[in-house]
């Protein structure tokens, strides 16, 4: 076992690694942004239903998943409705199976899951096909799983086996598959154009290069991790779509070092988790350079003013600097739209580093199961 994990001292960290690859991989095969990425196929390999005949008929999208699979699905929500125009919803799946909802035979419904094994996102994805909605779709990462099987078409994402139970590349690499997604869709609503389609796709070959750049972090991150080691509660900043990444991050830390974190959109700070901070309650802000810097910096301001302690992911540009108080970590580039990909990586390493230093059992942690499949 220790043998396959090479110069690593936990699959959780060496998974972390694995994302350039994973990324890689997933895209390796698409020649261009097209319907057919997403056809159904039978265990021949043929393809049974068209994408493109399924796509043309919906008006709306529906995402079903749980723990790091649902952050994934609140990530595409702004990519399908900012790239897209297409109105999204986004639901906890063992919600939506108990609750009366209101169905709609134009959804796409959007399972997410890496196992494809998941109880519950199975039994809402049934649930919604119950209701009389027949378009689906998963974003998973085993082919053979009762996940793909189920729904009419499927991205097969290919991080490979995923044997931490916090997820990381199978999260990436998801939000690979739900860009894809996010751009086949645009294109095919007249908004978003074959060119543009193209400059997007070379963007995100590029990723596993700047995915690698923010590896190289690793030293500075476990730096911060030695200080949070010590700390019982921890908060979670960000903005539009890096808010999911901030309750990503917020899950990680939970899941495997067990010190209490939550996230909150930083616009929300002021609606009561203001009142928990101190100089004891270190802030993490996801800090890209977006069109949303100059209102969160006017809430790291807000945390300042209460002697919070600021960790800051800052991309290039944000002229974010460290100071007393101030802990910055520079992100080498912005990334634009597909930023969160990045921004996510040093969350994951600052979970994997802080559960490390306090020696918890990383890629086992207490109460905690990789794939929850029953009830
Ligand atoms: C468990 C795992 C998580 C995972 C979630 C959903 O809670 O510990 O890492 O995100 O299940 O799993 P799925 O296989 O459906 O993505």
């Amino acid at each position: 076992v220790a043998a396959d994990l090479g110069p690593y001292r936990h699959y959780m960290q060496k998974e972390i690694f694995e994302q350039p690859r994973a990324i890689a991989d997933t895209l390796e095969g698409v020649a261009a942004i097209v319907p057919e990425l997403f056809d159904g196929h039978d265990d021949q390999g043929n393809t049974t239903v068209s994408a493109w005949r399924v796509f043309d008929q919906i008006d709306n999208v529906l995402i079903l998943a749980c723990g790091t699979s649902y952050y994934s699905g609140c990530t595409a929500k702004y990519w399908l409705e900012s790239i897209a125009k297409i109105p999204t919803q986004v639901e906890i799946a063992s919600e939506y199976r108990y609750r009366d909802s209101v169905p709609n035979p134009n959804t796409l419904v959007v399972t997410i899951s890496q196992s494809g094994e998941t109880a519950d996102t199975l039994a809402a994805l049934r649930h919604a096909q119950g209701l009389g909605m027949r378009h689906t779709l998963t974003i998973c990462n085993v082919a053979t799983s009762a996940m793909v099987r189920e729904c009419q078409l499927a991205y097969v994402t290919r991080a490979g086996v995923e044997i931490g139970v916090a997820s990381t590349k199978a999260f990436t690499t998801q939000l690979a598959g739900l860009y894809l997604l996010a751009m086949v869709l645009g294109q095919m609503r007249g908004h978003v154009s074959a060119d543009e389609a193209n400059v997007q796709l070379n963007a995100m070959r590029h990723l596993p290069a700047a995915l690698q750049a923010v590896l190289a972090l690793e030293p500075q991150i476990i730096t911060w991790a030695e200080q949070f080691a010590s700390k019982e509660n921890a908060l979670f900043l960000g903005r539009g779509r890096h808010y999911p990444v901030a309750q990503e991050g917020a899950l990680k830390l939970k899941e495997i070092t067990y010190i209490h974190a939550e996230a909150y959109a930083a616009g929300e700070l002021k609606h009561g988790p203001l009142a928990l901070v101190t100089s004891a309650m270190p802030v993490v802000t996801v800090a890209p350079n977006d069109e949303l810097l100059e209102k969160l910096k006017s809430n790291m301001q807000e945390v300042r003013a209460r002697g919070g302690e600021l960790y800051v992911l800052a991309d290039a540009g944000t002229q974010i600097e460290s100071e007393p108080g101030v802990h910055v970590i520079r992100m080498p580039e912005h990334y634009g739209k597909l930023s969160p990909i990045l921004h996510v990586v040093p969350l994951q390493l600052l979970a994997y580093h802080t559960a490390v230093a306090r020696g918890t059992d990383v890629d086992k942690p207490r109460n905690l199961a990789k794939s929850v499949t029953v009830e």
